[in-house]
């Protein structure tokens, strides 16, 4: 920041708003940010100072003045100058076709270009700036007159408070959409829920509602951006010809314009976009529900003039649609491979984000009371691309009168042992283990999975059918079925050639990996990654099954709550058995030898911990070069740690090691000691 204090106050305030609004454009409509963060509040506090001493001087461009008052009337009701109008859907490109048809012949031409806009799904707001000076913003409302929200509006920093030219028009009025990127919709959210709030049931309503709050300082919390789609109104400025261009001019004098936007010839060029936007529709940080195309010149467009209240000009394509409502017939209860017992709802089909949904989880108890669902309800479905379909909202105006409340199961509905809730946990357990069948059947379908032992041709119906059958409840059954040829051969679907296809695959898999050995076994929250690195840690599965949880938990990304499923997976007689009978079948996989070029290494043996934020080199390639020098890097700081490197700002660890009396070094005496092994 330059030191300004030789300059008079007025000068300075002037070019500090100016420079915190070149800052704000760069970064909020630009996206491409000219400044650290840092920076930009350090001019926004030296500001904010002189603005305290010198009230008298402050401008109404600054970026001070964006959270103000609450309005003390509420929102008043206001007549837009020219009406906000709608636009005619098309649901398939028949319809679109139509539509181009008609405005060619309109125009008594086929050569037309088009405007492809993504279509976001926010709200449409309109500014009116004059003299280059934001007064006011309105809701759609009617169409007619809207809902004066100025002062919410304005802590948006996509809006511009003046706009960013000498030679504003007189009267303008920009026309745009308000919507919440993704990312800080589910951030919202996750607050309201840590917090008891009521969810937002999708970005547009979170947008609707953080606009409708009556203070601004509320709403200048939301995370709201404003694209502009067009101008809606102007007096006393330059008349331009081509829709496109002028949503180019009002990028520089200050909006924020939809990037995916773009000029086509002619239907083809429409049919293209369309393509391609769908294809990359659940790639956007935000939520859009079709394109808008308009014909690209003012001219033509004028002379096509409205219907009703849309334009003849412009077109809605929608993409099939990622919301629908249909009824809840039941809700059944399914156990898992843990036990956990999940509430399913059984819905009536519903073609929704391109397929047939039928089924929806509702995931747990607390689920079912925060969205307060009843058997029967009517209930808003949502599945955006491969998203699992999710029960977004009850549609209470609908609840049928024979509704009912759903009734947890006090005794698993497969195997009727008792269910249990451990306390901190919203799931509820089926406390049978392998002897529920539901059990039974996930842990081998787990067992036999692609990331575990890979079984081709033993796929989840041949799991059910061979466990109804008592032909194999344990995964080390699997290896006994080749002496089970006749009753293999009573199977639905199974011949000859397709029982010997089956035992081969079975005998191959016999020669696997450690790490997928480690996974097959199902401990919770032992997934594919943790499996490996247990793998690579552990150089024996004998070292494994007797490693205590501080020699666990010393592994990285392995913590407290894992470390104690691990060691209480391998202490459970049941389990420890299973391993036998796997290892007698005849299961194998290469162990480790501890290799000649590693114990050769400076740091063989020894255990570092990487903490704290570090400088010259980040906690990644420190950690990578500690390996590469032969030493282990762990996640947590244990009596077995030979050192831990604790950069700015070290927590707890640093606290632990300390205590622990460990050797300690900082960012400093890591680089002296890294440089002494630069031969390695
Ligand atoms: S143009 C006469 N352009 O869609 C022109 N609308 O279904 C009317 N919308 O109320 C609007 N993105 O809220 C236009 N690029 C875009 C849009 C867009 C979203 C919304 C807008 C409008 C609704 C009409």
């Amino acid at each position: 920041m330059i030191d300004q204090s030789i300059k008079p106050v007025n000068e300075q305030i002037i070019e500090l708003v100016k420079l915190l609004n070149d800052y704000s454009y760069a970064y909020h409509i630009k996206d491409s940010p000219i400044v650290p963060d840092a920076e930009y509040d350090r001019c926004y506090k030296a500001l904010q100072e002189l603005e305290t001493k010198h009230p008298e001087l402050i401008q109404k461009s600054s970026p001070t003045q964006r959270v103000g008052e609450k309005p003390s009337y509420g929102f008043v009701t206001v007549p837009h100058t020219l009406p906000m109008l709608s636009l005619d859907n098309a649901f398939n490109d028949a319809s679109l076709i139509d539509f181009n048809e008609r405005v060619s012949k309109l125009l008594s031409t086929s050569h037309i270009d088009y405007c492809c806009e993504p279509k976001l799904d926010g709200l449409a707001i309109s500014l009116r700036y004059e003299f280059g000076r934001l007064v006011r913003g309105l809701t759609r409302g009617d169409g007619l007159s809207g809902e004066d929200i100025t002062s919410n509006i304005k802590t948006l920093k996509s809006i511009p408070l003046t706009l960013r030219t000498d030679t504003p028009p007189e009267v303008m009025e920009v026309r745009g959409e308000i919507y919440m990127p993704t990312e800080g919709f589910e951030r919202l959210n996750a607050t309201a829920i840590e917090k008891g709030d009521k969810v937002f049931v999708n970005p547009r309503n979170a947008a609707a509602g953080s606009l409708r709050q009556l203070d601004p300082k509320v709403t200048a919390t939301r995370p709201l951006v404003l694209c502009a789609y067009s101008i809606g109104y102007i007096e006393g400025g330059e008349e331009l010809d081509s829709h496109f261009d002028s949503l180019a001019i009002l990028n520089n004098w200050g909006f924020r314009i939809n990037p995916l936007m773009e000029k086509v010839q002619g239907i083809e060029g429409c049919i293209e976009y369309y393509a391609k936007l769908e294809a990359i529709r659940n790639e956007l940080s935000y939520d859009i529900d079709g394109i808008v195309y308009k014909v690209d010149s003012i001219e033509s467009q004028k002379r096509l003039g409205f219907v009703a209240r849309a334009p003849r000009w412009a077109i809605a394509r929608k993409f099939p649609a990622q919301e629908e409502m249909t009824q809840i017939e039941e809700i059944d209860f399914q156990v898992g491979r843990t036990g956990a017992i999940t509430p399913v709802a059984r819905l009536k089909p519903v073609f929704v984000g391109g397929v047939t949904v039928s089924n929806a989880t509702l995931h747990n108890k607390d689920e079912i009371t925060r969205l307060g669902v009843k058997v029967k309800d009517f209930v808003i479905i949502r599945r955006a691309g491969d998203v699992i379909p999710q029960i977004v909202q009850v549609v209470e105006d609908r609840r049928p009168e024979d509704g009912y409340s759903v009734i947890f199961p006090e005794q698993c509905p497969v195997c009727s042992s008792d269910t249990e809730q451990v306390s901190g946990e919203a799931t509820i357990r089926c406390t049978g283990g392998l002897a529920c069948s539901a059990q039974r059947k996930e842990a081998l379908k787990h067992f036999v999975s692609r990331k575990a032992l890979d079984i081709d041709g033993l796929g989840d119906k041949l799991i059910e059918q061979l466990v109804e059958m008592e032909l194999v409840s344990s995964p080390a059954d699997i290896f006994l079925l080749k002496d089970k040829k006749l009753d293999l051969l009573k199977l639905e679907r199974m011949g000859k050639k397709s029982i010997d296809n089956l035992l081969n695959s079975i005998e191959a898999a016999k020669n696997t990996q450690f790490n997928r050995f480690i996974y097959s076994l199902g401990i919770r929250e032992v997934g594919e990654a943790t499996a490996r690195t247990l793998a690579s840690y552990f150089k024996t599965l004998a070292e494994l099954m007797s490693a205590n949880e501080e020699v666990l938990v010393s592994v990285e990304d392995v913590g407290p709550i894992v470390a104690r499923h691990i060691r209480v997976f391998f202490q459970q007689e049941s389990n420890r058995e299973t391993i036998n009978l796997l290892l007698n079948a005849g299961l194998v996989w290469e162990e480790k030898p501890e290799s000649d070029e590693s114990l050769d290494l400076p740091l063989t043996g020894k255990i570092y911990v990487v903490t704290g934020s570090l400088s010259q080199m980040n906690r990644d390639e420190v950690k990578n070069r500690l390996i590469q020098l032969g030493a282990k890097v762990s996640g947590s700081v244990s009596s077995k740690t030979s050192c831990l490197i604790a950069g700015e700002k070290a927590g707890s660890k640093l606290t632990k090691a300390q205590s622990l009396n460990l050797p300690i070094m900082d960012e400093t005496e890591l680089m002296a000691f890294l440089s002494d092994f630069e031969a390695y």
